[in-house]
């Protein structure tokens, strides 16, 4: 019903492979005339089992209740940008407060399929959080690699308390990726970083859900890093297409932070291969990457949807935090981004006023309580006297 296809060379890989022999990346296709699609659009019960049909498992899913995310409207950004409207679905809201989490329900469900006993990851945080969280669940042992001194508390503590082995390298991301990857092809451990086919797969469904409750929007915008998650989106719309469900596919937004943009540069010449950045750097530790593994799907679907990429400072990041906290929607840095640029790209004219868009908060707002006190400034400490008090409160 589905295999492994290499995105160059179109070759099939084994289930288990993460790269294909030629050193590409590899997809999960499913054969469309023996899916039966057992779900109806309409709007209800969503998370991401409820598209199981179009998920490649075998076996009961390790599932922690992932997605089913509120789609939030924005009216005042609305009336400010003069765009008719723009949605936030909050991702923050799954289990372990990001997306990651629909990928890992597959990943895991995998790694049981498969028969492993260990899986890694290396991570600017969410990834380990959501990874251990799912191991812990299903019995596997769990290790993370973190660049060390760079990973926002809140994930820490999570990857810490659901028991993984927490390994800090002194170096960023790109090299704890690097490492992980040899490390797990010589151990024998389940490798659940995003270069994994069958975590994308669960990441698709944010597209899914999106049709399910609001029909196709004109454009969806999201923070770019290792670039799984716009490359997974992508392929959910895609797929819809292609079963019929849908008529038309939205234009894909890559927001990338501007000190860790490889992403956003080779958009900008026109160019469908990165050229890394060797010392990524930005308040957004979550998107912290300067080498990113999916960089050529995440190019393919902008280009593919007519999309496009921006890069945002980070004070343009904070700014948009503080607007989404505005709204009540708590997100962590890096999450803001995609509405940081979509402020950006409606000033710059770039974004049809009639347009329906949908930003991807991808984190919570616990998720990095440092940055916040940095931002927002220490709490006021009084006397415990009514009168100082009151001094405060009139
Ligand atoms: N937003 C948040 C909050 C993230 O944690 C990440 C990635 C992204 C956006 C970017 O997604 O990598 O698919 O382009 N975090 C990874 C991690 C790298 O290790 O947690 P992407």
């Amino acid at each position: 019903m589905y295999t492994l296809q290499c995105v160059e060379c179109g070759k099939e890989n084994k289930e288990t492979n993460y790269n294909c022999e030629c050193g590409s990346l590899l997809e999960v296709r499913f054969d469309f005339d023996e899916v039966s699609v057992d779900f109806k659009l309409d709007g209800r019960d969503l998370r991401v089992w409820k598209y199981r049909s179009l998920l490649p498992v075998k076996s009961d899913p390790v599932t922690l209740k992932e997605g089913g995310t509120p789609l939030y409207r924005l009216e005042r950004l609305e009336k400010e940008l003069g765009i008719r409207r723009i949605y936030v679905k909050h991702e923050g809201l799954n289990p372990s407060g990001s997306f990651k989490d629909r990928g890992m329900t597959v990943g895991i469900t995998k790694a049981l399929e498969f028969r492993k006993k260990a899986v890694a990851c290396a991570s600017t945080g969410n990834t380990s959080a959501s990874m251990a969280m799912y191991a812990a669940k299903a019995g596997l042992k769990a290790f993370v690699l973190l660049p060390a001194g760079k990973v926002a508390l809140g994930k820490v503590a999570q990857a810490l308390m659901h028991g993984a082995d927490v390994i800090g390298i002194k170096g960023n991301f790109d090299d704890a990726l690097r490492i992980v990857r040899e490390v797990c092809d010589k151990a024998d451990i389940y490798l659940l970083n995003s270069v994994n086919p069958y975590r994308l797969e669960g990441q698709k469904t944010i597209a899914f859900e999106i049709v399910d409750e609001l029909g196709v929007p004109d454009a969806v915008l999201l923070p770019v890093g290792n670039a799984g998650n716009i490359s997974a989106i992508y392929k959910g719309f895609k797929e819809f297409k292609e079963l019929g469900l849908i008529e038309r596919i939205p234009r894909m937004i890559g927001i990338q932070a501007e000190g860790a943009s490889p992403i956003y540069k080779a958009f900008k010449e026109g160019r469908r291969e990165i050229t890394p950045f060797a010392n990524p750097e930005t308040i957004a530790t979550a998107i912290r990457i300067g080498n990113p593994v999916n960089a050529k799907k995440a190019l393919r679907a902008i280009y593919e949807s007519k999309g496009l990429a921006e890069i945002v400072s980070d004070e343009e990041i904070v700014s948009a935090q503080k607007i989404l906290a505005k709204n009540g929607i708590g997100v962590e840095p890096a999450s803001a981004s995609s509405v940081a640029g979509l402020i950006k790209l409606a000033k710059m004219g770039k974004i049809d006023r009639d347009s329906t868009v949908v930003c991807v908060a991808t984190g919570n707002l616990l998720k990095d309580p440092e940055t916040v006190i940095k931002v927002c400034g220490e709490p006021k400490i009084v006397d415990a006297e009514i009168e100082k008090v009151m001094a405060l409160v009139t």
